[in-house]
């Protein structure tokens, strides 16, 4: 059974934007510019977007992040995405979600300007996925689309099964693998919390992506022999025993689903660090277009 080491494959394209940031300063240019966003002090978003950072850091890319108060007004939060937009020093611009509840989540999104959307959440952006027009793909199915890549998985006349409709990660992986793309091409089912009969419905799945945010929800018995498993949840659950006060768990149960699985993501080390990979390519991508124009 392979390990599909999200260390290793996200090393592998960080390498790539490394090398070509070094280009770019050793030719008297600036490098791709990710701006984030984060409200309140929701503690798993605090962890993503100082990743995220760190990331940008580490790629040669300039970053800036932009801290908020939980109770701040929506305009202030939108002012800043404006100034944001109108700073031609800026590439990519991010939000971490979820947002406080009094935030309009959908204005927050639409208020991005699409060319600077890195996490592909704006409307304009969405549409041009759907229709297979180059876009931004958010970052967690592009991560796991490279991920797919790096590792050589076959995706063509595959049956996958797509757990969870999210705007974040389930619809989007599902309409990226049904579509005519190198990691594409398969026949999908998008599960969500209406679906009858689950269980069956994974057991014959060649691909199943859990993306509902529910620790060891894929169980041993809905992992066909020679199933790819990808794992995209990472919930944080009670652990007494760890410094932190708890442990990271991904939807998959891993020691179930390695038995039948061909290939499995582990969680922590899988999905999440690929997600990384894909935003800082995002920001690249946006880099490059408005160099270009
Ligand atoms: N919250 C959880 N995943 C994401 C993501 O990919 N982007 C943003 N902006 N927020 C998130």
């Amino acid at each position: 059974m392979l390990v599909l080491d999200g260390k290793i494959a996200s090393a592998a394209v960080k390498a790539t934007l490394l090398a070509q940031t070094q280009a770019l300063k050793t030719a008297g240019k600036r490098t791709p510019h990710l701006a984030a966003i984060l409200v309140g002090n929701n503690g798993a978003s605090e962890t993503y977007v100082a990743s995220k950072v760190k990331n940008c850091e580490e790629t040669g890319f300039e970053s800036t992040l932009v801290r908020l108060d939980a109770d701040i007004a929506e305009n202030v939060l939108l002012e800043k995405i404006i100034e944001f937009n109108n700073n031609p020093l800026v590439d990519g611009i991010l939000v971490q979600l979820p947002l406080p509840k009094h935030i309009d989540e959908a204005k927050v999104i639409e208020t991005i300007n699409p060319s600077k959307d890195v996490d592909g959440f704006h409307p304009a952006n969405v549409g041009r996925l759907v229709q297979g027009l180059p876009t931004f793909i958010p970052a967690t199915p592009y991560g796991i689309l490279l991920m797919l890549e790096h590792f050589n998985i076959p995706t063509k006349g595959k049956n996958a099964v797509v757990i969870g409709r999210s705007n974040i990660v389930g619809r989007p992986m599902s309409i990226l693998l049904s579509s005519n793309i190198p990691q594409g091409n398969c026949t999908v089912t998008l599960c969500h919390s209406h679906t009858t009969h689950l269980k069956s419905i994974c057991a014959q799945a060649d691909i199943i992506v859990a993306a509902l945010g529910a620790p060891n929800f894929v169980t041993g018995d809905m992992v066909k022999p020679g199933a790819v498993i990808i794992d995209v949840g990472i919930t944080r659950v009670e652990d007494p025993t760890s410094k932190k006060g708890f442990r990271i768990k991904g939807d998959v149960n891993y020691e179930e689903a390695s038995v039948n699985a061909s290939a499995i993501t582990p969680v922590p080390g899988g999905v999440g660090l690929m997600t990384i990979a894909g935003l800082l390519k995002n920001t690249m991508k946006a880099y490059e277009a408005a160099h270009l124009s």
